[in-house]
Parts: C-alpha cells; structure tokens; sequence
C-alpha cells in the first residue's frame, strides 16, 4: 500500500502521542483523542525526518481496540515490540538480545500457541479461588503501609508512602523474594528496561554512553539470572505455595523449563505487577480525597467498594497502550492496514470513548456497565486482574476503617510516560479513626 494513502497525523499531534510529557497533561491528551476518535479513529503516525520511530497507526476507538485485542491470529505480539519504543531503543533490544525487539522474551511476547503453553502454567494460581489463600498476607501488607501513611503525623504523599511500594511488596512476596532485596530487584528490572527514554531516566542511565548502558544491562540479566537461579534450586528442592514454586516446577511439553524462559516469567511478573496497581490505587485515593462526601459514604457502606475499584482502573488506565503487528493484510475501522504494519492500541482513548463511557472524564463509581479495556482483551488479558482488584479492595478496606476523613493537600502530579503512567504525588491530609 502506498504511504500516501494513509490518513497521517499533522506533526504535532503526532509528536504528542509520543511525547512521555503530554501524558502528564492528561486533559489535553483526552482532548486529542477525542478529535481523533472523532476525525481519524486510525490514522497513520510517522515522524518528519523518518528515523525517530517506526511509523505505526494510532487506533483510538473502543470497538477497534476491543476486536484487535480479540483476533490474536490478526494482531500479533512478535516480531515488533509490544511496547512502543524509539527506534534507539529498538536497535539496543536487538543489539542487547542478538536480533530480537523484546529485551526479554515473555508471556508479551509470545503467540499462539506457545503463548497458551506458557500462561496455562500459572493461571489457575492467579484465580480467585487461589488467591483466597493468600488474602492475610496481602492484608498484613496493607496494614504496614496503613501503619506508614499514619506515622506521618496527618500528612503524607500518598504515592511514595502506600500506592507505590504496596503493590511491590505483594508482588516480591507471591514471587518469594525477601523484603531485605526488594530495592535490588526494583533496580535491576529499571535498568533492564532502561532502554527507553523515560525508564533511562528512572534508572539515572540517561547521561552514560551507549556501552556503559549495554553493560549495565548486560550486568542486570546476569544478576536476575542469578538470583533466580537460587531461587529456583531453592523452590525445586523445597516447594512453596508462592508463584515462584509453580514456575520453577512447571513442565511443557514434559521438559522443564530452561533458565531463560523462567526468567521471562520471572521478570514479567516482577515488571507488570507493582507501577500498575500503584497508579490505579493512587488514582482511586485521588477520586475519594476530592468528594469528602464519597469517602464517608463508602466507609458506611462497603458494598460501595468494588464499583470505586473498578471505575479507578478505567479512569486512571494505568498501562496506556500495547502495540501489535498486523500477520497479514486487513483492516481495522475499515482502514485498509498492510501485513507487517505495527499498530499502537490506546487503551486511554478506547476508556474515554463516549460511545461506551457516558461522560467519560467523570470518575462514577456506580458506573454500570463498566466494561474498561483497562486490562486489555483476549489471549493476553491482564493474568494478574483478580489480584490487581483484590490487592485494591484490601487495602481500601484498611484505609477505610483506620482514616476517618482525607482530603487533597496540595497538586497532584502524573509522570512522564507513554506506557505505564499514572500519579506520582499525591499529597493527604487525613485525620485518623
Ligand atoms: C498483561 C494491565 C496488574 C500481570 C496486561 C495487559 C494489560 C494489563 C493492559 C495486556 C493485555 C492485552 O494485551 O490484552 C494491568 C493493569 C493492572 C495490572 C491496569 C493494575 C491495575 C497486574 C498484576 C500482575 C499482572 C498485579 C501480576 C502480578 C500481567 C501479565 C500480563 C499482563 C503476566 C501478560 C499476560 C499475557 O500476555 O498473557 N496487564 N495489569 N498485571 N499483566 Fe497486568
């Protein structure tokens, strides 16, 4: 197909997309994808000079994002990234892994029907039936965080001191890692993943040159391999009930896993399981710290709980795209999109479509229907949504029956990023129970 047929995004909104800034300013970036569901729902976003990205189509209607990410024959997760990256960013996962975009080879990774092989495997530990048995370890969790946020004396940022490193301890713990090594963990999955512009800056790697940042890289795999490696002889010769024990024990095909594939596992669910949760649970704090009116009525009534849950994931759409490659001439919306073609799924712009969301921009808690592609659709929908929720439920529970009011205490602020992005201050004033 010829490039000129394409309906391309004007250049600065096509900048904007891609900008980690413009997911800060949330209003404006909703004002965006509202022109675009409306005008252009599939329109094509190539840079100027070529080489900044690989061109791919912005698809931002809910329909259109609900069929790609059920038709996993169609739009696949390999060859291309599934996260949307520079092509700087590109060339050093391939440099990094010898040919492939995926720094690491995972669930996210794969396809039909090694993908199937791979997630059966921890599925059923991470249904609600299983997850019951781990509820008191996840409210002793929410009680500490609980215990830090009041230690603070009536005054806290709610991100740095609950939202953020709640979910990470749930998460380290399903996966057998020790308190003690949490902050090692948290830094080798930032520099693994330092590919990118932002995560660069997370990880302080933005000023090194690109070798220094290879063999950093290079260092974290290598520490990640180790670390589970013991882990792993550890879960093998004494198993457990965590997440860790079923992978290092799990069979395909009557082989056990290789060491590169458990760390894939690993790594994923080290990677998706804490920034996420952390910006719904922020966003949910910041919905109730507005509407005083709100947090009284929940903490009365509890039924009230899961449909504020549920509204915050949508509102706050915490992972914000997946890309996907076409497998071979189709269309989507009745664009014509050519086999090979990297299309970006915004789940933002898919949560804000007025054809599905009444009102979108308004967090309602009695929302019904709310069904949000927060977690996506299909093959790869979120494996961790029922602990995401559980993880939520307990800890509001917590809140609610140790905080008698919170309100705002200053301006909240989103961070930079095109992928996972959410709050990253929240200042409360609250007054205990
Ligand atoms: C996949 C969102 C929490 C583990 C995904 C996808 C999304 C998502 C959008 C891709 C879906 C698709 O391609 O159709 C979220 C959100 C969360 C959350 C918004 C919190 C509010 C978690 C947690 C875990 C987790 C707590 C586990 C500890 C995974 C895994 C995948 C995934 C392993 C890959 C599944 C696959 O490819 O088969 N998540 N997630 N997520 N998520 Fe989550």
């Amino acid at each position: 197909m010829a490039t000129q047929e394409r309906p391309r995004l004007d250049p600065a909104t096509a900048r904007q997309v891609i900008d980690p800034s413009s997911y800060a300013e949330w209003d404006g970036l909703l004002d965006t994808f509202d022109r675009l569901r409306a005008e252009t729902p599939v329109a094509w976003v190539e840079p100027e000079d070529g080489g900044v990205h690989p061109p791919f189509w912005l698809v931002t209607r809910y329909d259109d994002v609900m069929r790609m990410s059920k038709d996993n024959a169609t739009f696949l997760n390999n060859p291309h990234t599934v996260v949307f990256s520079l092509t700087e960013g590109i060339e050093f996962a391939k440099a990094f892994s010898g040919g492939s975009e995926h720094m690491v080879a995972s669930l996210v990774t794969f396809d039909a029907p090694i993908h199937m092989k791979y997630r059966k495997l921890t599925q059923e530990w991470f249904m609600p039936k299983n997850l019951r048995t781990v509820e008191d370890e996840i409210r002793a969790i929410a009680h500490a965080a609980v215990d830090r946020l009041l230690a603070g004396g009536g005054e806290a940022d709610f991100v740095k001191t609950v939202a953020a490193p709640y979910p990470l301890h749930v998460v380290m713990q399903i996966l057998g890692v020790p308190e003690e090594d949490e902050p090692r963990m948290l830094m080798l999955t930032q520099q693994m993943f330092g590919g990118s512009d932002e995560d660069l800056n997370q990880s302080g790697m933005k000023d090194l040159p690109p070798e220094a940042i290879t063999q950093l890289v290079a260092g974290a795999v290598k520490d990640f391999e180790a670390y589970f490696a013991k882990l792993t002889a550890e879960r093998r010769a004494s198993p457990t009930a965590d997440v860790a024990s079923t992978i290092a024990n799990a069979v395909i095909d009557g082989e056990p896993l290789n060491d590169r594939d458990m760390m894939g596992y690993y790594i994923i669910l080290a990677a998706a399981g804490h920034d996420t949760t952390s910006a719904s649970t922020a966003g949910a704090m910041l919905a109730l710290a507005r509407d005083p009116e709100q947090w009284a009525r929940v903490r009365a009534d509890r039924s009230l709980l899961p449909g504020i849950v549920e509204e915050a994931i949508r509102w706050t759409t915490p992972v914000q795209h997946f890309m996907r490659t076409a497998a071979e001439d189709t269309e989507v919306g009745g664009q014509p999109i050519a086999k090979g073609d990297w299309l970006m799924m915004n789940y933002v712009a898919a949560n804000h479509d007025p054809a599905h969301f009444e009102n979108p921009r308004r967090f309602d808690a009695a929302r019904s229907p709310n069904r949000h592609l927060a977690f996506g659709a299909g093959a790869h929908q979120c494996l961790g949504l029922h602990l995401a929720r559980l993880e939520m439920r307990i800890l509001f529970e917590t809140l609610l029956d140790r905080i008698e009011t919170v309100e705002l205490a200053g301006e909240p602020a989103r961070s930079r990023s095109t992928f996972v992005g959410g709050l990253k201050t929240l200042p409360l004033r609250f007054t205990p129970a």
